[in-house]
């Protein structure tokens, strides 16, 4: 049985993540904070190289999670130290003892249009892998720069480094439906986010499938979003009324269908999105 050290897999997706994997493989959850679940478990800190050496003995792949995921609660400083020197940690003491595979939690973040203080708007929709990445903040920043690092590392190692670019994680959690009904019913808020999003068990599964298929092609990354904006609205409509400058290929944009493209990861990594906005309000999604 092969065994994946999952950091983060104590906080929010990481818990999704260690019950999509658990039943297939030996699971060692490496966090500062303890999981909920049983699983096996590290107590320790990715900012800690030596530590990390020595945990990563005898693992075969790595799922990166640990990092600040709200930027905004944060100074940039921390942000930048946390989820780059983190992401470096664990790629060279991976390398070091020759994991084959690493997976990386990502973010649509990278495009640089969530946390964009001066005007950023999508070149055109839906925004694929073909679109530049333009952030403006430290958290988007500091996802393009681990993504750049995985590159290097599989360049150097043959490392196999797959990024996912997840958009908002929806979890079927009571303590968070009430923040998804506010969502919902303010979507005009939320532009910047191109009403994009996860559920939280459909982005564990595409870790699973991760960690199941081997490529041609050593580094990829790719947007994990589900099929359907979270509005219920048209995209196009939304598109023309908040987004006026941005070529929509219509084609590609039926219904109320991702602004955030996941084509290519559905036809590259077989991944297929599950669960709509309403399952996170249903706890057995
Ligand atoms: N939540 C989202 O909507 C979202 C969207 C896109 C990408 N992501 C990415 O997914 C990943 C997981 O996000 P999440 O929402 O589960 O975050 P979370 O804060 O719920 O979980 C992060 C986990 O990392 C651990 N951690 C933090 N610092 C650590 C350190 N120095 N050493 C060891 N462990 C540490 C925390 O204890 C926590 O258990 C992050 O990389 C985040 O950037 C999240």
């Amino acid at each position: 049985m092969e065994t994946i050290l999952v950091t983060g897999g104590s906080g929010l997706l990481g818990r999704y993540v260690v019950r999509a994997l658990r039943d297939k493989y030996r699971v060692i959850v490496l966090d500062k904070i303890p999981p909920e679940d049983s699983v096996e478990y590290h107590e320790g800190n990715v900012l800690d190289l030596p530590f990390l050496i020595e945990k990563t003995q005898g693992i075969d792949a790595i799922v990166h999670l640990a990092a600040i995921p709200h930027p905004l609660d944060h100074p940039a400083e921390e942000v930048i130290n946390l989820n780059v020197m983190g992401t470096f940690n664990m790629l060279e003491a991976a390398a070091r003892n020759n994991v084959r595979k690493f997976v990386f939690a990502s973010s649509e973040s990278t495009l640089g249009f969530a946390f964009a203080e001066r005007k950023n708007h999508p070149d055109y929709v839906p925004v694929d892998e073909d679109h530049p990445l333009r952030p403006q903040d430290p958290y988007g920043m500091s996802k393009v720069l681990c993504e750049e690092m995985c590159k290097t590392y599989t360049r150097r190692y043959a490392m196999q480094t797959l990024c996912f670019r997840m958009p908002w994680i929806w979890v079927p959690e009571p303590e968070e439906q009430k923040l998804y009904r506010t969502l919902i019913d303010e979507y005009p808020n939320w532009y910047k986010n191109l009403w994009a999003f996860i559920h939280g068990m459909d982005a564990a599964d595409a870790f699973a499938l991760a960690l199941e298929r081997e490529y041609r092609e050593e580094q990829r990354s790719w947007f994990i979003t589900a099929d359907d904006n979270w509005t219920g609205v048209a995209s196009i409509k939304l598109v023309r009324k908040f987004f006026p400058e941005t070529i929509i290929y219509k084609n590609r944009l039926p219904d109320t269908k991702s602004l955030i493209a996941n084509y290519k990861a559905k036809t590259e990594l077989g991944f297929r999105p599950r669960r709509t906005v309403n399952d996170v309000f249903n706890e057995i999604a």
